[in-house]
């Protein structure tokens, strides 16, 4: 249980990793916290340093929620290897509790790091990780998803959004474990709430498409 427990926490540690903001800090000596939409997410590194930097943050963000799973697998394989686990658990049935924890603490870490005041993204780049390596073919279909609404729309958090409503709908058409569609409805939900001010703006019909600007103060 301490193993647990360990690893939800180095999870919420590893989500709370600021690319973003390190980048910025990095390339340009400036807080990303206080531009554009004041995320430290890859779009809004994108918008203030281009493609280059926007793909690394990108990538690395997403690396930190296939490595938050990865570590459940790890603990899994490990405490076996050790006969740690005791024979009454069943294994099958309490992993993807687990998975599903550690997702969440991932998701939580990135948008409100430890390390930034609890300040962040809006976790989409890190969710879409957690997803690839819960089940690769949710992670795909999330991905397609978003990859659609933005070439439609080129509006990246509509589609960042349409990308959250989907997961739930994927996890239940995929015949996903209980555990992975509570983590779809409640990720799903915590990312769009994420989204408010990005919500407002769309209402208001000023939320940028990419390449342009944000016109509001973040
Ligand atoms: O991944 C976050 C994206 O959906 C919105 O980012 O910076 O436009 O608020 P941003």
């Amino acid at each position: 249980l301490s193993l647990c427990g360990a690893v939800v926490i180095l999870s919420y540690l590893l989500g709370s990793f600021p690319t973003g903001y390190i980048a910025v800090k990095q390339l340009k000596g400036i807080d990303i916290r206080a531009v554009g939409s004041g995320s430290t997410g890859a779009t809004n590194v994108l918008r203030t340093l281009g493609k280059g930097p926007g793909a690394f943050v990108l990538g690395i963000d997403c690396l930190k929620g296939v490595l938050a799973i990865a570590l459940v697998y790890y603990l899994f394989n490990f405490a076996a290897s050790q006969n740690l686990i005791p024979t009454t658990v069943d294994v099958k049935l309490w992993q993807p509790w687990l998975v599903t924890l550690t997702g969440i603490a991932a998701i939580l870490g990135h948008s409100k790091s430890i390390f930034l005041g609890f300040t962040g993204g809006k976790s989409v780049a890190t969710s879409l990780g957690i997803l690839l390596a819960m089940n690769w073919q949710v992670g795909l279909a999330t991905l397609g998803v978003f990859a659609v609404v933005v070439a439609i729309s080129r509006i990246v958090s509509l589609s960042s959004i349409m990308g959250a409503i989907a997961v739930p709908i994927v996890m239940v058409v995929l015949h996903q474990p209980l555990p992975y569609i509570l983590f779809g409805i409640a990720g799903g939900l915590y990312v769009i709430l994420r989204h408010r001010s990005n919500i407002e703006r769309l209402l208001a019909g000023t939320e940028p498409k990419i390449g342009q600007k944000i016109t509001t103060e973040p």
